[in-house]
């Protein structure tokens, strides 16, 4: 599978503009194209009734233009939106293909001001077909909860599609641990630019998207501020073979008996206590 990434600088609330500019730097020749987090509208939205009016549903306009375009380009994209589910509004992310919507998530784990202004994710973590590939799809912040990962390794994806609007430093360098504890490929598609649509609360995006395969390379890296294209080309075999060394299997040495939270009691405090 060849994958790119496009490390897009959207200009917020230009939807139209944002669209085209995606369009115009699509790769030919790529099974899958990863978009960040909200990138036709942007991210930092000022209040709720602006949130809404940006917002679309999942067989909207965004959705079908992204069908199109994968029609004419032979190819997959998973990128983030705002989508609007009747009251609610979450921060998702769509896998489409030349056939329509093939999968779609919503964001679990909602970051800062996110919470006062989506609804936290309700469709869990899923894993979608493409091709002979299996898809699993997290939004940004989810990184940060190493559960999202493993639920969609455990769920049988190969490959985790990673749309992000990333401001905190760490999340880069994370995802090679994510992708070497899963043994999976990620591809953490992140935005550059910024936004000052608050007062005092101006938002700088990291970019340095990447690819990186089951054993923790580096495949592809972007700039911290340019727009960019990205390409890798993956096996899904790799991400099949979940062994570490002869001995030792990733998921078969798994021992989720002894994960689970006991209450402290008189014989572990009487041991614990120095
Ligand atoms: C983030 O989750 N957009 C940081």
């Amino acid at each position: 599978m060849r994958i790119a990434i496009l490390q897009t600088r959207p200009v917020f609330g230009e939807v139209a503009r944002n669209l085209s500019r995606i369009e115009r730097l699509c790769p030919e020749q790529t099974d899958l194209i990863v978009l960040p987090e909200l990138c036709t509208t942007g991210y930092q939205f000022r209040n709720g009734r602006e949130l809404r009016s940006l917002a679309e549903p999942s067989g909207g306009p965004t959705v079908e233009f992204f069908t199109r375009l994968a029609r004419q380009h032979r190819c997959a994209f998973a990128f983030g939106f705002a989508e609007r589910a009747g009251w609610r509004i979450f921060n998702s992310a769509a896998l489409v293909g030349p056939r329509g919507l093939v999968g779609l998530y919503r964001k679990v784990h909602l970051f800062d001001r996110e919470r006062d202004l989506f609804a936290p994710g309700d469709l869990g973590f899923r894993v979608f077909p493409l091709g002979r590939w299996r898809v699993g799809l997290m939004i940004c912040f989810d990184w940060i909860f190493p559960e999202a990962a493993r639920t969609l390794a455990l769920a049988g994806a190969q490959l985790i599609a990673h749309p992000a609007n990333l401001v905190l430093p760490w999340c880069q360098q994370a995802m090679v641990t994510r992708a070497l504890e899963n043994r999976v490929f990620c591809a953490t598609a992140n935005r550059v630019g910024g936004e000052r649509r608050l007062p005092g609360r101006g938002l700088r995006f990291t970019g340095g998207s990447r690819i990186i395969s089951p054993r923790g390379e580096v495949l592809a890296e972007g700039s911290k501020n340019k727009e960019q294209i990205l390409l890798a080309a993956i096996r899904p075999a790799l991400a099949r073979d979940k062994r570490v060394t002869r001995k030792n299997d990733l998921f078969a040495d798994r021992r989720p008996e002894l994960y689970r939270i006991r209450q402290p009691g008189a014989r572990w405090q009487r041991l614990t206590r120095s």
